[in-house]
């Protein structure tokens, strides 16, 4: 039957999740999963919301069950599975079907994608876990606006609301959408790292055990390192393993998992010329945490690092300003590489928007992101930490951040994306930096020429 306003293919967690959720904001919605069997289990476990929909054992019943114009979303993973998906749907389409890319794909793909679509095609970044999916995610498209105009009143209403406004924004053309959630996983990676640096910090230095750090991370959400990510951090390091009677964050290998999207956000920096070498640091501190016998073996050979930090040297409060400085920071290198692929792309996507969409439902929510809107509306230069209340809040914190990071190395703990954020920070107000020894070194080997402050370049040295 011809009822459904949308249809979804792909029934993993996130699409399952988003499934139920579009079904829970009254709208219609036609479901197919590769997998019978599970698309049967999908329609099973429904109950309320069995009514709104409709599951199809077929793509072509699919396509069938859905109201033309049709849109349907996909939610199958990054790469080939998509191009698959959409070579097996688009003959089974009219010319005016919207297919609709909700996974978390490499922008240069939707790129690709939007450039080779024989018919309508979105492509939108969709953030906050299984728990967003299900009950309002930060959804960042991109695409034709028109496209997005069919669709936006349901990406609205599913998406999470910040004070009734909802977290679903237009981007840009083409892969503005999925490059802008590449960017939001970089800042993800980057906050992650530098929780876990604070972390390693309290556990190693101050000698701290992990419920009484997780009541630490709990105190600092009430203030203004309000966020999700501290909120959850504080959860973990509370938690008691059920099998041993520990902290469960004591019995979790140290090794991080990546499914590769901070990786891409790395890459592109670098395409870019973009620095974000917080962000970076938090790629490289994954790759580093999957190497447990090589730093076993480094452990071994070079004497475990001194760690033990007397709390005279390093406090709290001061744990706390050098988390909120690098956050900072991080967020700032992250829109300086949206509005560097502005200028790149010719997409113009909106810094204010960008950061409204995420103070809600999307893994980076924090309490920041309100004053950092204002910050980006009001500050015509387009780097978050000249903005002046951020600039401000940078003045007081970055000595904190600047103590840690040397009490911390002082004592062997590593801090990849706080040391590199005060890196970026000091490069960031140092007018006359040292990049003329490497014009010079540059030009002594390679007659690269070089540019004189007292005028003219391509000189060379009489070397
Ligand atoms: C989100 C998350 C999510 C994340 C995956 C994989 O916004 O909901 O960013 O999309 O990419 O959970 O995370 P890793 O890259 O850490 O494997």
């Amino acid at each position: 039957m011809t009822t459904a306003q949308i249809g979804l293919i792909g029934l993993g967690t996130m699409g399952a999740a988003l499934a139920a959720n579009i079904a829970d904001n009254g709208f219609d919605i036609a479901v197919w999963n590769r997998t019978t069997s599970v698309t049967k289990e999908f329609a099973a476990n429904a109950g309320e919301l069995a009514g709104k929909i409709t599951a199809t054992e077929t793509l072509e019943d699919l396509v069938q069950a859905i109201t033309k114009p049709r849109a349907i979303i996909l939610m199958v993973p990054a790469g080939q599975a998509v191009d698959d998906q959409i070579d097996a749907l688009r003959p089974l389409l009219e010319a005016d079907d919207l297919i609709i890319d909700a996974g978390n794909a490499l922008f240069h793909d939707t790129n690709r994608r939007a450039k080779e679509a024989t018919g309508p095609f979105l492509g939108i970044g969709v953030s906050g876990g299984e728990d967003g999916a299900r009950f309002g995610p930060s959804i960042m498209g991109g695409g034709d606006k028109a496209y997005w105009d069919r669709v936006s009143h349901i990406l609205e209403a599913i998406s999470a609301k910040h004070k009734g406004t909802p977290c679903a924004t237009y981007m840009g053309p083409a892969g503005a959408g999925h490059f802008v959630k590449a960017v939001h996983n970089g800042i993800e990676y980057a906050d992650m790292q530098m929780i876990a640096e604070v972390y390693g910090i309290m556990r190693d230095g101050l000698g701290m055990d992990a419920p009484d750090i997780g009541k630490v991370f709990e105190n600092w959400n009430a203030g203004p390192l309000q966020s999700y990510l501290i909120e959850i951090s504080g959860k973990v390091a509370k938690t008691i393993d059920d099998k041993t009677g520990k902290p469960l964050l004591d019995m979790i290998v140290d090794a991080a998992g990546q499914k590769g999207t901070g990786r891409w956000t790395a890459i592109e920096a670098q395409q870019l010329a973009a620095p974000i070498p917080g962000i970076e640091a938090a790629v490289v501190a994954r790759n580093l945490s999957s190497r447990r016998e090589e730093r076993a073996a480094g452990e071994a050979l070079f004497g475990p690092a001194p760690r033990k930090i007397s709390d005279e040297a390093v406090t709290l409060d001061q744990l706390e300003s050098a988390l909120m400085a690098g956050k900072i920071l991080s967020y700032a290198q992250g829109f300086a590489m949206i509005e560097a692929a502005s200028e790149s792309y010719g997409w113009a996507m909106p810094l204010p928007d960008i950061a409204r969409v995420w103070r809600a439902g999307c893994i980076i929510r924090s309490a920041m992101l309100d004053d950092m809107a204002t910050a980006l509306t009001e500050h015509p230069d387009r780097n978050l930490m000249r903005a002046p209340a951020f600039a401000d809040l940078l003045k007081s914190n970055h000595n904190a951040l600047r103590e840690v990071v040397a009490i911390g190395t002082l004592h062997g703990t590593a801090m990849p994306a706080l040391a590199s954020s005060v890196a970026y920070f000091d490069a960031m107000r140092t007018a006359r930096g040292t990049a003329n020894m490497i014009q010079g070194q540059r030009d002594f080997f390679g007659r690269h020429s070089f540019a004189r402050l007292d005028g003219g370049d391509g000189w060379h040295g009489p070397w």
